[in-house]
């Protein structure tokens, strides 16, 4: 595994700061409410359940995921909802949590589809932000690190399912990791 893994873009002690920074920031943007707090599914689990437990205001948790249409690491544009929240979102103050934000179309599909229920407050935060390769234009509220581009795995992040455990968060080299999963 370790020869496919390039280098460390962040260590689990950046994330951790970072991650305590925007909990900061958020907490005292909702003073006096409750979040709901909504995960994207899978790739937010890890930074979410990190997020939640540095908030110092209250919150419920939920999940929703979207597949895009088309193979590979480009989305084609068609985003479906697989996996619907099953808490009313309707007079509640909902915060999105998403592990990365590319061409924005994920996000801006998830963003119409539960604005359309009217929640009393609507926002976004995302751990990875690749604000050049955005297809729309789209801006999430919290932004943990920004980033120009680069295949990246670890921290929910993942490479074909693998890596989603790893701790740090690593540039990946994708071809020799595809060559190695074809060689078993
Ligand atoms: C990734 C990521 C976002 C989306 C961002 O999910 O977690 O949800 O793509 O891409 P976009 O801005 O171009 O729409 P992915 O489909 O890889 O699923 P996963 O979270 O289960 O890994």
């Amino acid at each position: 595994m370790a020869d496919v893994l390039k280098t460390v873009f962040l260590t689990p002690s950046e994330i951790s700061g970072r991650v305590f920074e925007m909990a900061g920031e958020i907490s005292r943007d909702y003073t006096g409410r409750e979040i709901l707090v909504i995960g994207v599914l899978k790739g937010a689990f890890v930074f979410m359940a990190d997020l939640i437990r540095a908030l110092s205001v209250p919150c419920r948790t939920d999940f929703i995921r979207a597949a895009s249409y088309g193979a590979g690491a480009e989305s084609s544009g068609k985003i479906v909802i697989t996996k619907d929240v099953e808490l009313p979102v309707e007079g509640q103050d909902v915060l999105i949590v998403e592990d990365i934000v590319d061409s924005g179309l994920t996000l801006r599909h998830i963003m119409d589809t539960l604005k359309s229920r009217n929640p009393r407050s609507i926002k976004v935060c995302a751990f990875l932000d690749k604000r050049k390769r955005r297809k729309i234009s789209f801006e999430a509220d919290y932004v943990g690190f920004s980033m120009d581009d680069g295949f990246i795995v670890g921290y929910g992040l993942d490479f074909n399912e693998q890596y989603r455990f790893l701790p740090a968060v690593y540039v990946l080299d994708p071809a020799p990791a595809r060559e190695k999963e074809e060689n078993g």
